[in-house]
């Protein structure tokens, strides 16, 4: 694939740290923004100002790639034989099809047990990762895989990997691109392991340095209620990045507090059902470069406000549509106003996840209580729309 038909790549400027002979590229980042008039009404915008940017339309079906050919390169540039990753899903399909279309290195996977959709897991599996589920969930698998890789010097492309961020700039340039360079109000995106954030608040600082843009969109970072994190660090107990210096105090004290009662993460939007986020303190940086807030929305909302992006054409998975349910919060606090041109990220294609979609809309009660029968859910609000 030539460079310039990578949407990561035609970047590669404002990405220097890869010669061009070693650049793994699949062409991915080749994605569109899309307006949406169903889904600015859901939200409560006026209709030309709601903007989705469909990173699902990647090869690997997320936004993933767009680190991945970034953090690839350089396993690739330093001679790497064997990539590793913990996953919620993925990162680990990303990887593995890197690992499959180059043939370079090959992808080792740990999988929380149970926690991982049937879409994703069998990208892995149908690519040849060797794919290793392990007891506990996303929150251990990345610590055991941290450990391992550094024991058996394996490559790590989780996004604590820096040029996974490096290669994630590029959502915000392509946004940019497409809105003719006039920097949009809102950025809103999902949190998991805070490695969009992040790269999204260097994208703009280091674009604003340039003087390509004059300033800076706000950011909102919506957590899933069950996985919430940033918002309660954030929102609730003041942690700020206090110029590279955040309280650790604070974070220790409520991660002590998850381990007291036992508290996992727990949420329909498995793609971000995460509690001890990598990029924790590079997020607040964005966070405090980007004026950020961070909302929590609950399953409900979620699989609500994904209701509304199927309804516009596009789809997406669980976790992408906690942006689209954040922005309908901000909306009705007043934090962003009707004539705001808000830009939401769908981070992963509707075909990743389709139990939840199935389960929703069904009238089969068996499967809907199977599903989500536990989580309080019901599903009025989309057959009365
Ligand atoms: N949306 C989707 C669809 C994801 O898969 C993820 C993360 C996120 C949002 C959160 O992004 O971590 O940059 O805040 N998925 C990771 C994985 C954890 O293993 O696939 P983030």
């Amino acid at each position: 694939e030539p460079l310039c038909r990578s949407g990561v790549w035609r970047f590669r400027e404002l990405l220097p740290f890869a010669p061009a002979e070693k650049i793994v590229t699949i062409g991915e980042g080749q994605t569109p923004l899309h307006p949406s008039v169903g889904v600015a009404k859901y939200i409560g915008l006026e209709q030309d100002k709601l903007f989705l940017q469909y990173e699902g339309m990647n090869p690997s079906g997320s936004f993933k790639d767009n680190g991945m050919t970034a953090a690839f390169s350089h396993a690739h540039m330093i001679g790497a034989k064997r990539a590793a990753c913990a996953s919620t899903g993925n990162t680990s399909a990303s990887l593995a099809l890197y690992c499959c279309m180059s043939k370079l290195m090959q992808a080792v996977i740990f999988i929380g047990s149970g926690k991982i959709s049937y879409g994703k897991l069998s990208q892995a599996l149908d690519y040849g990762a060797l794919t290793m589920q392990i007891a506990g969930d996303f929150d251990d698998a990345m610590q055991r895989v941290r450990e391992i890789s550094q024991k058996l010097g394996i490559y790590l492309v989780n996004s604590v990997n820096p040029f996974r961020l490096e290669g994630q700039k590029t959502i915000m340039l392509r946004v940019l691109e497409s809105l003719d360079w006039e920097v949009p109000d809102w950025i809103v995106v999902p949190g998991g392991n805070l490695g969009n954030s992040s790269s999204f608040g260097k994208a703009f600082s280091e674009l604003k340095e340039l003087g390509l843009i004059d300033r800076v969109p706000r950011l909102a970072i919506i957590n899933a209620a069950g996985a919430d994190t940033l918002f309660e660090l954030h929102e609730n107990r003041g942690l700020r990045w206090n110029g590279g210096n955040p309280d650790r105090k604070i974070v220790d004290s409520y991660h002590a507090e998850l381990d007291a009662a036992g508290q996992r993460a727990d949420t329909i939007a498995s793609a971000i059902e995460i509690n001890r986020p990598v990029n924790l303190d590079k997020c607040l940086r964005a966070l405090e470069q980007c004026h950020g807030v961070v909302r929590e929305a609950t399953d409900q909302q979620i699989l609500d406000a994904k209701s509304q992006v199927g309804a516009s054409g596009l789809g997406c998975e669980p976790a992408s549509a906690a942006s689209v349910a954040g922005a309908k919060m901000l909306r009705e606090e007043g934090v962003i106003e009707p004539g705001e041109r808000v830009v939401c990220i769908l981070t992963g294609h509707q075909l990743k996840d389709p139990t939840a979609t199935v389960a929703y809309h069904t009238s089969d009660q068996a499967e809907f209580n199977r599903v989500l029968g536990s989580r309080g859910v019901n599903t009025a609000a989309y057959a009365n729309r």
